[in-house]
């Protein structure tokens, strides 16, 4: 099974980007552990950045061109913006879980509206970067039960 997992903008400055909000965990900490749990789980998983709105579209249809089961996305500030990612995760049509190392819920008003969260499988929020293994052992399950 490939489990693709994206992050959007700000993500790479993670470990020095508000740790208070973020955490201490750098993007490649989180990566590495991420590729660490799914060798444990018996998976393969892909991990992929970018600032760039078109470049995160880019990816999500590649996945489709790659055969990619699953997707785990963090879209950060583009989750309330960005229709143009709800789309692409609309067209491609693959499983995907939307994440967030913050609880967007209970931070400003304009965070609690996710676009993409509608057509996600679900979204999960809050939990730190635990948030991304618990999306990754949700895919899992779904894409084999579907
Ligand atoms: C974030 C939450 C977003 O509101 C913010 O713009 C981010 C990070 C999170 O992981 O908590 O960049 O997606």
């Amino acid at each position: 099974m490939k489990i693709k997992v994206i992050h959007g903008p700000n993500l790479n400055l993670l470990g020095v980007r508000e740790p208070g909000v973020y955490g201490q965990e750098t993007l490649n900490e989180i990566n590495n552990g991420l590729s660490r749990y799914a060798d444990e789980l018996g998976v393969a998983v892909e991990c992929y950045q970018s600032n760039h709105e078109g470049d995160l579209v880019d990816a999500i249809h590649q996945a489709m061109t790659d055969g990619v089961d699953a997707i785990v996305i963090n879209p950060g500030a583009y989750t309330h913006t960005s229709v143009a990612l709800r789309d692409a995760v609309c067209a491609v049509s693959i499983p995907t879980v939307e994440v967030h190392l913050s609880n967007i819920h209970c931070r400003e008003e304009f965070r609690h509206h996710s676009y993409l969260a509608p057509v996600c499988l679900g979204q999960i929020c809050g939990l730190g970067s635990r948030g991304y293994r618990l999306a990754l052992l949700a895919l899992i399950e779904h894409v084999k039960q579907a």
